[in-house]
């Protein structure tokens, strides 16, 4: 299926003609070894015993085949936790989604990356959390994680599937860019994803340790146009900045409802990763629904797409189709109201306070960081 379909809210209105999704996140499992106080998943995790089976999680997978979803993520928590990880990525490669997995690294053997190798897995994105032993195992609060990730990212050159970094960066990390870009090259990989914290989650409850300064995001910025510069041909860099400090925020998801969708462990389907912080919305899960009548015409997916839910600050806006009101779920945290303009926005009339409230925090030197699972 190609073609946009009309979709209807739930009083029957035409709300957008929408086209089919591209990306399927599947958070195979909340299940993780390490404890990032960046970490975005919501404070109240899945239980294992609750997680999709390997028979449901590929039926998904079909569904989303037929729907048109190309691009599929294999993520967590830590994928590798699943047992069944390697048939997962066999079946989802036969049914011609391109699969890329999204890991920490630590839960792999090299015995293990061979196997999703003949499996047909496409592309790893390995997590880095800094560029030291000591510094990285401090930030993911797990020992020997660093020297855990350089071995696995050997195992996977070794192998020929594409190697993506990610590094989230943070008030703690900010310096390393640089050498994180150099650790990124040294690891053989094609393409490193430099991000900057997003406060969903539990990452929420370490604001105060996390939120960089106006000054290492501006010089962030500075080192990865010259990296950029640099290592053209050898080495792709995407950069998401600080959006605290942007003047007009990031068009989330690429839209409400218009390109991706996410899958919770126990089969929740969400527009996005932390759309379940909006009470007003229900969500529906595989075990209810098809993944097709979910997409085209479930009230949570159509709540915020087109534009007739906007405020009329964003639907007279000329950039509302760039960033379509910016981020649902930054604006309930950040405003109350997951029908605000994203208080991100210069234009918002609650940017000030979310300007004081940012240096207020990210001038907190001494904050400490909460791990999560402790
Ligand atoms: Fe985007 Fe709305 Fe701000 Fe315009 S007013 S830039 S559409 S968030
Ligand atoms: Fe939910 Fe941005 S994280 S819309």
């Amino acid at each position: 299926m190609s073609s946009a379909i009309a979709a209807t809210n739930h009083a029957g209105a035409a709300v957008a003609r929408v086209p089919p999704p591209m990306a399927m996140l599947a958070e195979l499992t909340h299940r993780c070894p390490l404890a990032c106080p960046y970490c975005s998943n919501p404070i109240a995790l899945t239980p294992g015993d609750e997680e999709l089976s390997t028979d449901e999680w590929i039926d998904v997978f079909s569904q989303a085949a037929a729907l048109g979803v190309l691009h599929l993520h294999l993520s967590g928590g830590e994928p590798a936790a699943r047992r069944d990880l390697v048939d997962l990525t066999r079946a989802a490669v036969s049914l011609g989604l391109y699969s890329n997995l999204i890991t920490s690294g630590v839960g792999l053997t090299e015995g293990r990356i061979n196997d999703l190798a003949d499996a047909g897995l496409d592309h790893v994105q390995l997590s880095i959390q800094g560029v030291s032993p000591e510094g990285a195992d401090r930030i993911a609060g797990y020992k020997g994680g660093y020297e855990r990730k350089m071995a696995v990212a050997n195992w996977i050159a070794a192998t020929g599937i594409p190697l993506t970094v990610n590094a989230v960066c943070h008030r703690q990390n900010m310096g390393e860019i640089d050498a994180m870009i150099a650790l990124a090259i040294r690891l053989g990989a094609r393409r490193i994803e430099i991000a900057t914290v997003q406060f969903h989650g539990w990452a929420e409850r370490n604001k105060a340790a996390l939120l960089p300064t106006r000054e290492q995001v501006e010089h962030a910025t500075r080192t990865v146009a010259a990296a950029r510069e640099k290592y053209q041909g050898i080495l792709v860099i995407d950069y998401v900045p600080a959006d605290y400090y942007s003047q007009y925020p990031k068009a989330c998801m690429g839209g409400w409802g218009r390109v991706g969708l996410n899958i919770t462990p126990s089969g929740r389907v969400l527009p996005c990763h932390a759309a379940e912080t909006i009470p007003s919305l229900t969500f529906k899960t595989i075990r209810d629904d098809m993944l097709s009548e979910i997409w085209y015409a479930s009230d949570a997916f159509n709540a915020y797409r087109g534009e007739a839910w906007m405020p009329e600050l964003c639907r007279s806006c000329e950039r509302k189709q760039i960033d379509f009101g910016g981020c649902r779920c930054q604006a309930m945290a950040l405003a109350g109201d997951a029908r605000a303009t994203d208080p991100v926005c210069i234009r918002s009339p609650l940017r000030d306070r979310l300007k004081r409230e940012t240096n207020r925090l990210s001038a907190m030197s001494s904050a400490a960081l909460s791990y999560r699972g402790r």
